[in-house]
Protein backbone atom coordinates (compact mmCIF):
# COMPACT_ATOMS: atom_id res chain seq x y z
CA UNK A 1 0.00 0.00 0.00
CA UNK A 2 2.93 2.72 1.20
CA UNK A 3 4.82 1.73 -2.43
CA UNK A 4 1.16 2.66 -4.26
CA UNK A 5 0.91 5.61 -2.35
CA UNK A 6 4.78 6.47 -2.90
CA UNK A 7 4.73 5.54 -6.41
CA UNK A 8 1.10 7.85 -6.81
CA UNK A 9 2.98 10.78 -5.18
CA UNK A 10 6.20 10.36 -7.23
CA UNK A 11 4.02 10.06 -10.52
CA UNK A 12 1.67 13.26 -9.66
CA UNK A 13 5.37 14.80 -8.65
CA UNK A 14 6.58 13.97 -12.43
CA UNK A 15 4.03 15.06 -13.79
CA UNK A 16 3.47 18.41 -12.29
CA UNK A 17 5.97 19.65 -11.39
CA UNK A 18 8.93 17.84 -12.54
CA UNK A 19 11.21 21.06 -11.69
CA UNK A 20 11.00 23.31 -9.07
CA UNK A 21 11.89 26.91 -9.04
CA UNK A 22 15.46 26.94 -8.43
CA UNK A 23 18.66 26.57 -10.36
CA UNK A 24 19.70 23.36 -8.16
CA UNK A 25 16.46 21.55 -9.64
CA UNK A 26 16.84 23.64 -13.45
CA UNK A 27 20.21 22.76 -13.97
CA UNK A 28 19.41 19.07 -13.59
CA UNK A 29 17.69 19.28 -16.50
CA UNK A 30 19.14 16.89 -19.14
CA UNK A 31 19.30 19.02 -23.06
CA UNK A 32 17.16 17.47 -25.14
CA UNK A 33 19.55 15.65 -27.37
CA UNK A 34 18.15 17.55 -30.93
CA UNK A 35 20.22 19.89 -29.85
CA UNK A 36 23.84 18.66 -29.17
CA UNK A 37 23.61 16.59 -32.65
CA UNK A 38 22.75 19.71 -34.55
CA UNK A 39 26.06 21.41 -33.91
CA UNK A 40 25.20 24.54 -36.41
CA UNK A 41 22.86 26.76 -36.26
CA UNK A 42 22.53 30.30 -38.08
CA UNK A 43 21.76 33.40 -35.90
CA UNK A 44 20.02 36.80 -37.12
CA UNK A 45 20.07 40.24 -35.74
CA UNK A 46 17.23 42.09 -37.53
CA UNK A 47 15.63 44.75 -35.92
CA UNK A 48 15.23 48.71 -36.02
CA UNK A 49 18.77 49.17 -35.64
CA UNK A 50 19.16 47.44 -39.20
CA UNK A 51 18.26 50.89 -40.49
CA UNK A 52 20.28 53.67 -38.95
CA UNK A 53 23.07 50.06 -39.86
CA UNK A 54 26.09 52.08 -38.32
CA UNK A 55 28.21 51.02 -36.01
CA UNK A 56 26.80 48.24 -34.84
CA UNK A 57 23.13 46.96 -33.38
CA UNK A 58 24.12 48.87 -30.40
CA UNK A 59 24.08 52.40 -32.49
CA UNK A 60 20.96 53.60 -30.05
CA UNK A 61 22.42 53.24 -27.39
CA UNK A 62 25.56 54.30 -28.67
CA UNK A 63 23.90 57.43 -29.50
CA UNK A 64 21.88 58.68 -26.91
CA UNK A 65 22.14 56.34 -24.26
CA UNK A 66 25.82 55.97 -23.17
CA UNK A 67 27.88 59.03 -21.31
CA UNK A 68 29.38 60.27 -23.11
CA UNK A 69 27.61 59.34 -26.49
CA UNK A 70 29.58 58.17 -29.41
CA UNK A 71 30.74 61.00 -31.24
CA UNK A 72 30.76 59.08 -34.62
CA UNK A 73 26.86 57.82 -34.41
CA UNK A 74 26.52 61.82 -33.39
CA UNK A 75 27.98 63.10 -36.38
CA UNK A 76 26.14 60.11 -37.92
CA UNK A 77 22.57 61.37 -37.10
CA UNK A 78 23.82 65.66 -37.76
CA UNK A 79 25.01 64.29 -41.12
CA UNK A 80 21.78 62.02 -42.39
CA UNK A 81 18.80 63.07 -40.38
CA UNK A 82 16.93 66.70 -39.43
CA UNK A 83 17.25 67.96 -36.32
CA UNK A 84 15.41 66.07 -33.32
CA UNK A 85 15.02 62.69 -35.20
CA UNK A 86 14.42 60.25 -32.92
CA UNK A 87 15.05 56.82 -32.48
CA UNK A 88 11.93 55.53 -32.99
CA UNK A 89 11.20 57.41 -36.28
CA UNK A 90 13.60 54.73 -38.09
CA UNK A 91 11.05 52.09 -37.34
CA UNK A 92 8.65 52.97 -40.84
CA UNK A 93 11.91 52.58 -42.77
CA UNK A 94 11.94 49.16 -42.23
CA UNK A 95 9.84 47.94 -44.54
CA UNK A 96 10.86 44.58 -45.07
CA UNK A 97 9.58 44.73 -48.64
CA UNK A 98 11.88 42.16 -50.04
CA UNK A 99 11.97 39.37 -47.35
CA UNK A 100 11.14 36.01 -48.85
CA UNK A 101 11.25 33.82 -45.54
CA UNK A 102 11.25 30.96 -48.15
CA UNK A 103 14.88 32.25 -49.26
CA UNK A 104 15.84 32.83 -46.12
CA UNK A 105 15.38 29.45 -45.22
CA UNK A 106 16.40 27.64 -48.41
CA UNK A 107 19.32 29.68 -47.86
CA UNK A 108 20.34 28.64 -44.06
CA UNK A 109 19.46 24.79 -44.95
CA UNK A 110 22.07 25.08 -47.92
CA UNK A 111 24.47 26.14 -45.31
CA UNK A 112 24.35 22.94 -43.27
CA UNK A 113 22.38 24.44 -40.11
CA UNK A 114 20.22 22.48 -38.32
CA UNK A 115 18.38 25.31 -36.43
CA UNK A 116 18.18 29.09 -36.78
CA UNK A 117 17.99 31.51 -34.32
CA UNK A 118 16.30 35.21 -35.12
CA UNK A 119 16.04 38.11 -32.36
CA UNK A 120 12.44 38.54 -31.57
CA UNK A 121 13.34 41.59 -29.61
CA UNK A 122 16.81 42.76 -29.25
CA UNK A 123 17.58 45.56 -26.29
CA UNK A 124 15.61 48.46 -28.30
CA UNK A 125 12.54 46.47 -27.49
CA UNK A 126 10.90 46.28 -30.56
CA UNK A 127 9.48 43.15 -31.29
CA UNK A 128 9.16 41.58 -35.07
CA UNK A 129 5.66 40.07 -33.81
CA UNK A 130 2.55 41.54 -33.21
CA UNK A 131 3.08 41.90 -29.73
CA UNK A 132 0.42 43.00 -27.56
CA UNK A 133 2.76 43.80 -24.71
CA UNK A 134 4.51 46.12 -26.81
CA UNK A 135 2.20 48.82 -28.40
CA UNK A 136 3.32 50.61 -31.69
CA UNK A 137 6.68 49.32 -30.91
CA UNK A 138 6.46 45.99 -33.11
CA UNK A 139 6.65 44.70 -36.71
CA UNK A 140 2.70 44.37 -37.31
CA UNK A 141 1.87 48.02 -35.65
CA UNK A 142 4.42 49.70 -37.69
CA UNK A 143 7.69 48.94 -40.60
CA UNK A 144 6.83 45.82 -42.41
CA UNK A 145 3.26 45.32 -41.13
CA UNK A 146 4.07 41.72 -40.68
CA UNK A 147 4.93 38.79 -38.98
CA UNK A 148 8.24 38.58 -39.52
CA UNK A 149 8.77 35.92 -36.58
CA UNK A 150 5.62 33.66 -37.76
CA UNK A 151 6.72 33.71 -41.20
CA UNK A 152 10.29 33.05 -40.89
CA UNK A 153 9.65 30.41 -38.32
CA UNK A 154 7.01 28.72 -41.07
CA UNK A 155 9.56 28.24 -43.94
CA UNK A 156 12.37 27.18 -41.55
CA UNK A 157 10.20 24.46 -39.91
CA UNK A 158 8.74 23.52 -43.71
CA UNK A 159 12.38 22.54 -44.21
CA UNK A 160 12.87 20.22 -40.53
CA UNK A 161 15.17 22.93 -39.55
CA UNK A 162 14.65 23.87 -35.52
CA UNK A 163 13.30 27.11 -34.45
CA UNK A 164 14.86 29.36 -31.75
CA UNK A 165 14.28 32.91 -30.75
CA UNK A 166 16.61 35.15 -28.66
CA UNK A 167 14.63 37.42 -26.48
CA UNK A 168 16.64 40.26 -24.64
CA UNK A 169 15.30 40.70 -21.08
CA UNK A 170 16.37 44.28 -20.58
CA UNK A 171 15.27 46.78 -23.08
CA UNK A 172 17.43 49.91 -22.74
CA UNK A 173 14.74 52.93 -22.40
CA UNK A 174 11.76 51.29 -21.17
CA UNK A 175 9.91 53.30 -19.15
CA UNK A 176 8.89 50.54 -16.73
CA UNK A 177 12.57 48.96 -16.75
CA UNK A 178 14.64 52.38 -16.05
CA UNK A 179 11.65 52.76 -12.97
CA UNK A 180 12.52 49.40 -11.54
CA UNK A 181 16.41 49.95 -11.98
CA UNK A 182 16.16 52.77 -10.69
CA UNK A 183 14.65 51.12 -7.29
CA UNK A 184 17.84 48.98 -7.15
CA UNK A 185 15.59 46.46 -8.94
CA UNK A 186 13.67 45.82 -5.70
CA UNK A 187 10.49 46.53 -8.08
CA UNK A 188 9.39 44.26 -10.63
CA UNK A 189 7.14 46.80 -12.84
CA UNK A 190 8.58 46.00 -15.77
CA UNK A 191 9.08 42.44 -15.27
CA UNK A 192 5.21 41.49 -14.50
CA UNK A 193 4.03 43.52 -16.16
CA UNK A 194 5.98 43.96 -19.71
CA UNK A 195 8.58 40.72 -20.04
CA UNK A 196 6.88 37.90 -18.73
CA UNK A 197 3.67 38.04 -20.10
CA UNK A 198 4.90 38.63 -23.39
CA UNK A 199 7.67 36.34 -23.34
CA UNK A 200 4.98 33.70 -22.25
CA UNK A 201 2.58 34.74 -25.35
CA UNK A 202 5.77 34.28 -27.67
CA UNK A 203 6.32 30.83 -26.65
CA UNK A 204 2.67 29.91 -26.56
CA UNK A 205 2.49 31.48 -30.18
CA UNK A 206 5.60 30.46 -32.03
CA UNK A 207 6.65 27.02 -29.90
CA UNK A 208 11.00 28.11 -30.27
CA UNK A 209 12.80 25.68 -29.34
CA UNK A 210 15.43 27.39 -28.51
CA UNK A 211 14.92 30.31 -26.08
CA UNK A 212 18.49 32.64 -26.55
CA UNK A 213 17.91 35.00 -23.57
CA UNK A 214 20.16 38.10 -23.29
CA UNK A 215 20.48 41.71 -21.70
CA UNK A 216 20.15 40.12 -18.43
CA UNK A 217 23.41 41.63 -16.90
CA UNK A 218 22.52 44.67 -14.70
CA UNK A 219 20.19 42.65 -12.44
CA UNK A 220 20.02 39.33 -10.49
CA UNK A 221 18.06 36.43 -11.83
CA UNK A 222 15.68 36.90 -8.49
CA UNK A 223 14.60 40.16 -9.99
CA UNK A 224 13.76 38.54 -13.59
CA UNK A 225 12.17 36.01 -11.94
CA UNK A 226 14.37 33.37 -14.39
CA UNK A 227 13.99 30.30 -12.35
CA UNK A 228 9.98 30.98 -11.99
CA UNK A 229 10.22 31.31 -15.41
CA UNK A 230 12.29 28.69 -16.25
CA UNK A 231 10.04 26.10 -13.87
CA UNK A 232 7.22 26.86 -16.26
CA UNK A 233 8.86 26.80 -19.69
CA UNK A 234 10.36 22.97 -18.10
CA UNK A 235 7.45 21.93 -16.74
CA UNK A 236 4.52 23.01 -18.36
CA UNK A 237 4.85 25.09 -21.60
CA UNK A 238 4.08 23.64 -25.15
CA UNK A 239 7.79 23.35 -26.13
CA UNK A 240 8.74 21.41 -22.39
CA UNK A 241 10.42 18.59 -23.91
CA UNK A 242 12.76 19.88 -26.74
CA UNK A 243 13.31 23.39 -25.54
CA UNK A 244 16.94 24.63 -25.00
CA UNK A 245 18.28 27.88 -23.57
CA UNK A 246 21.29 29.33 -22.48
CA UNK A 247 22.44 30.91 -19.78
CA UNK A 248 21.78 34.15 -19.90
CA UNK A 249 19.27 34.50 -16.55
CA UNK A 250 20.68 36.93 -14.60
CA UNK A 251 23.90 38.65 -13.08
CA UNK A 252 26.35 35.90 -13.11
CA UNK A 253 24.34 33.46 -14.52
CA UNK A 254 26.67 32.44 -17.45
CA UNK A 255 28.34 29.84 -17.77
CA UNK A 256 26.76 28.50 -14.32
CA UNK A 257 23.21 28.36 -14.70
CA UNK A 258 20.70 27.60 -17.64
CA UNK A 259 20.66 25.02 -20.54
CA UNK A 260 24.16 25.33 -22.68
CA UNK A 261 26.76 27.74 -21.90
CA UNK A 262 27.50 30.81 -24.05
CA UNK A 263 29.51 32.25 -21.25
CA UNK A 264 30.34 35.08 -23.51
CA UNK A 265 30.10 36.57 -27.03
CA UNK A 266 32.40 34.43 -29.06
CA UNK A 267 33.91 32.64 -26.07
CA UNK A 268 36.29 29.92 -26.71
CA UNK A 269 37.37 27.82 -24.00
CA UNK A 270 40.94 26.58 -24.54
CA UNK A 271 40.24 22.71 -23.29
CA UNK A 272 37.26 20.37 -23.38
CA UNK A 273 34.41 21.40 -21.05
CA UNK A 274 32.36 19.48 -18.74
CA UNK A 275 29.06 21.53 -19.87
CA UNK A 276 27.56 21.43 -23.52
CA UNK A 277 28.26 24.96 -24.75
CA UNK A 278 27.79 26.93 -28.00
CA UNK A 279 29.70 29.59 -29.33
CA UNK A 280 27.86 32.18 -31.22
CA UNK A 281 30.10 34.72 -33.32
CA UNK A 282 29.60 36.69 -36.23
CA UNK A 283 30.68 36.71 -40.46
CA UNK A 284 31.00 40.25 -39.40
CA UNK A 285 33.42 40.65 -37.25
CA UNK A 286 32.56 44.16 -36.10
CA UNK A 287 28.55 43.78 -35.85
CA UNK A 288 25.52 41.55 -35.15
CA UNK A 289 23.54 43.22 -37.18
CA UNK A 290 23.76 44.86 -40.79
CA UNK A 291 26.19 47.68 -41.14
CA UNK A 292 25.98 49.65 -44.15
CA UNK A 293 29.48 50.45 -44.53
CA UNK A 294 31.03 46.97 -44.20
CA UNK A 295 34.33 46.14 -45.49
CA UNK A 296 35.83 42.51 -47.07
CA UNK A 297 38.60 43.00 -44.62
CA UNK A 298 36.34 43.03 -41.75
CA UNK A 299 34.36 39.86 -42.61
CA UNK A 300 35.41 35.74 -41.99
CA UNK A 301 36.35 34.24 -45.13
CA UNK A 302 34.75 30.59 -45.33
CA UNK A 303 38.06 28.90 -44.51
CA UNK A 304 38.51 30.49 -40.71
CA UNK A 305 34.97 30.03 -40.46
CA UNK A 306 35.44 26.31 -41.29
CA UNK A 307 38.23 26.24 -38.75
CA UNK A 308 36.79 27.71 -36.30
CA UNK A 309 33.43 25.45 -36.90
CA UNK A 310 35.33 22.17 -36.39
CA UNK A 311 37.53 23.91 -33.04
CA UNK A 312 34.01 24.16 -31.65
CA UNK A 313 32.65 20.97 -32.38
CA UNK A 314 35.77 18.94 -31.55
CA UNK A 315 35.61 20.94 -28.28
CA UNK A 316 31.81 19.77 -27.64
CA UNK A 317 30.21 23.04 -28.78
CA UNK A 318 28.00 23.99 -30.83
CA UNK A 319 28.74 26.66 -33.69
CA UNK A 320 25.64 29.48 -33.99
CA UNK A 321 27.13 31.52 -36.55
CA UNK A 322 25.32 35.49 -37.19
CA UNK A 323 24.83 37.40 -40.65
CA UNK A 324 22.70 40.52 -40.73
CA UNK A 325 19.97 40.89 -42.65
CA UNK A 326 19.28 44.93 -44.19
CA UNK A 327 16.16 46.31 -43.34
CA UNK A 328 14.72 45.44 -46.84
CA UNK A 329 14.71 41.84 -46.10
CA UNK A 330 17.68 40.75 -47.95
CA UNK A 331 20.37 38.94 -46.64
CA UNK A 332 24.09 40.48 -48.16
CA UNK A 333 25.28 39.05 -50.84
CA UNK A 334 28.31 38.06 -49.42
CA UNK A 335 26.83 36.52 -46.50
CA UNK A 336 25.25 33.92 -48.63
CA UNK A 337 28.37 33.78 -50.64
CA UNK A 338 29.82 32.82 -47.00
CA UNK A 339 26.87 30.64 -45.95
CA UNK A 340 26.91 28.53 -48.96
CA UNK A 341 30.32 27.91 -48.84
CA UNK A 342 29.92 26.22 -45.49
CA UNK A 343 26.90 24.35 -46.64
CA UNK A 344 29.08 23.06 -49.16
CA UNK A 345 31.89 22.23 -47.23
CA UNK A 346 29.65 20.04 -44.82
CA UNK A 347 27.68 18.63 -47.58
CA UNK A 348 31.58 16.43 -48.13
CA UNK A 349 32.51 16.59 -44.28
CA UNK A 350 29.77 16.54 -42.35
CA UNK A 351 29.92 13.15 -41.38
CA UNK A 352 32.54 13.94 -38.85
CA UNK A 353 30.57 16.95 -37.12
CA UNK A 354 26.57 16.37 -36.43
CA UNK A 355 25.82 14.05 -33.87
CA UNK A 356 29.67 13.98 -33.36
CA UNK A 357 31.27 13.65 -29.63
CA UNK A 358 34.24 14.50 -28.43
CA UNK A 359 36.94 12.35 -28.50
CA UNK A 360 39.84 11.11 -25.75
CA UNK A 361 42.13 13.78 -27.60
CA UNK A 362 40.55 16.76 -28.99
CA UNK A 363 43.36 18.62 -30.58
CA UNK A 364 47.41 18.60 -31.43
CA UNK A 365 50.22 20.11 -33.88
CA UNK A 366 51.82 17.41 -35.78
CA UNK A 367 52.78 18.04 -39.21
CA UNK A 368 49.34 20.03 -39.46
CA UNK A 369 46.94 21.00 -37.15
CA UNK A 370 44.23 18.77 -36.51
CA UNK A 371 40.84 18.10 -35.27
CA UNK A 372 39.62 15.20 -33.35
CA UNK A 373 35.69 14.39 -33.14
CA UNK A 374 34.51 10.87 -32.85
CA UNK A 375 30.97 8.85 -33.57
CA UNK A 376 30.55 5.16 -32.69
CA UNK A 377 33.50 3.62 -33.20
CA UNK A 378 35.16 6.00 -35.58
CA UNK A 379 37.17 8.39 -35.31
CA UNK A 380 37.58 11.81 -37.54
CA UNK A 381 40.59 13.71 -38.09
CA UNK A 382 40.03 17.03 -39.56
CA UNK A 383 42.60 18.84 -41.05
CA UNK A 384 42.64 22.54 -40.80
CA UNK A 385 45.82 24.21 -41.28
CA UNK A 386 48.13 23.69 -44.36
CA UNK A 387 50.03 19.89 -44.03
CA UNK A 388 53.59 20.94 -44.04
CA UNK A 389 54.23 17.44 -45.88
CA UNK A 390 52.71 15.19 -48.22
CA UNK A 391 53.31 12.31 -45.23
CA UNK A 392 50.38 14.00 -42.69
CA UNK A 393 51.66 12.44 -39.11
CA UNK A 394 48.38 11.47 -36.29
CA UNK A 395 49.98 11.13 -33.36
CA UNK A 396 47.26 10.09 -30.81
CA UNK A 397 45.20 7.23 -32.83
CA UNK A 398 46.48 3.72 -31.91
CA UNK A 399 46.26 1.64 -35.02
CA UNK A 400 44.56 -2.25 -35.06
CA UNK A 401 44.75 -5.12 -37.56
CA UNK A 402 41.65 -3.82 -39.03
CA UNK A 403 42.94 -0.23 -39.35
CA UNK A 404 41.50 1.61 -42.31
CA UNK A 405 42.47 5.27 -43.21
CA UNK A 406 39.66 7.39 -46.39
CA UNK A 407 39.31 10.51 -46.87
CA UNK A 408 35.75 12.58 -47.10
CA UNK A 409 34.13 12.92 -50.08
CA UNK A 410 37.20 10.09 -52.07
CA UNK A 411 36.01 6.75 -52.27
CA UNK A 412 39.59 5.17 -52.16
CA UNK A 413 41.49 3.92 -48.72
CA UNK A 414 44.89 6.04 -47.96
CA UNK A 415 48.33 3.76 -47.70
CA UNK A 416 49.32 4.22 -43.91
CA UNK A 417 51.98 2.96 -41.73
CA UNK A 418 52.59 3.37 -37.90
CA UNK A 419 54.94 5.95 -36.79
CA UNK A 420 57.14 6.58 -34.31
CA UNK A 421 57.12 6.63 -31.29
CA UNK A 422 53.32 6.72 -31.59
CA UNK A 423 50.61 7.16 -33.70
CA UNK A 424 50.40 6.47 -37.86
CA UNK A 425 51.60 8.05 -40.65
CA UNK A 426 48.86 8.36 -43.44
CA UNK A 427 49.92 9.43 -47.21
CA UNK A 428 48.35 12.21 -48.56
CA UNK A 429 47.30 12.80 -52.21
CA UNK A 430 49.03 15.17 -54.52
CA UNK A 431 46.44 17.75 -54.00
CA UNK A 432 46.15 17.36 -50.38
CA UNK A 433 49.37 18.32 -49.61
CA UNK A 434 50.96 22.17 -49.16
CA UNK A 435 49.24 24.46 -49.68
CA UNK A 436 44.94 22.81 -50.02
CA UNK A 437 42.69 26.22 -49.12
CA UNK A 438 40.43 24.00 -47.21
CA UNK A 439 39.98 21.71 -44.17
CA UNK A 440 40.00 17.97 -45.05
CA UNK A 441 38.90 14.97 -43.16
CA UNK A 442 40.30 11.65 -42.54
CA UNK A 443 38.01 8.95 -41.58
CA UNK A 444 39.57 6.20 -39.39
CA UNK A 445 38.32 2.91 -38.62
CA UNK A 446 39.54 0.42 -36.86
CA UNK A 447 41.52 2.41 -34.57
CA UNK A 448 41.59 2.94 -30.61
C1 LIG B 1 7.81 34.21 -10.40
O1 LIG B 1 8.45 33.06 -9.84
C2 LIG B 1 7.72 32.36 -8.85
C3 LIG B 1 8.53 31.21 -8.35
O2 LIG B 1 9.85 31.58 -8.14
C4 LIG B 1 6.41 31.85 -9.40
O3 LIG B 1 5.64 31.24 -8.39
C5 LIG B 1 5.65 33.00 -10.05
O4 LIG B 1 4.52 32.48 -10.72
C6 LIG B 1 6.52 33.74 -11.05
N1 LIG B 1 5.80 34.86 -11.59
C7 LIG B 1 5.56 35.00 -12.90
C8 LIG B 1 4.74 36.16 -13.30
O5 LIG B 1 6.00 34.23 -13.73
C1 LIG C 1 49.07 24.01 -31.46
O1 LIG C 1 49.70 25.17 -31.96
C2 LIG C 1 49.00 26.37 -31.68
C3 LIG C 1 49.66 27.52 -32.41
O2 LIG C 1 51.05 27.44 -32.32
C4 LIG C 1 48.94 26.55 -30.16
O3 LIG C 1 48.24 27.73 -29.84
C5 LIG C 1 48.25 25.35 -29.53
O4 LIG C 1 48.26 25.47 -28.12
C6 LIG C 1 48.92 24.06 -29.95
N1 LIG C 1 48.09 22.96 -29.45
C7 LIG C 1 48.57 21.80 -29.04
C8 LIG C 1 47.57 20.81 -28.55
O5 LIG C 1 49.73 21.55 -29.05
Amino acid sequence: MLAVVLSLLVFVGVTWAQYSPDWTSLDSRPLPSWYDDAKVGIFIHWGVFSVPAFGSEWFWWHWQGQKPPDQKCVSFMKQNYPPGFSYPEFAPDFHAQSFDPEKWADLFQASGAKYVVLTAKHHEGFTNWGSAHSWNWNSVDTGPHRDLVGDLGEAVRRRSLHYGLYNSLYEWFHPLYLKDKQNGFKTQEFVMNKLLPELRDMILRYRPEVIWSDGDWEAPDTYWNSTGFLAWLYNESPVKDTVVTNDRWGAGCACKHGGYYNCRDKYTPGQLPKHKWEKCTSVDTLSWGYRRNMEISELMDAPSIIEDLVSTVALGGNYLLNVGPTPYGTIPAVFQERLRGVGAWLKVNGEAIYASKPWRVQHENSTATVWYTAKDNVVFAVITGKSVSIDLQLLAPRPSATTKVTLLGSPLPLNWFPSDPSGITVVLPKQYFIGHPQAFTLKLEGFQ
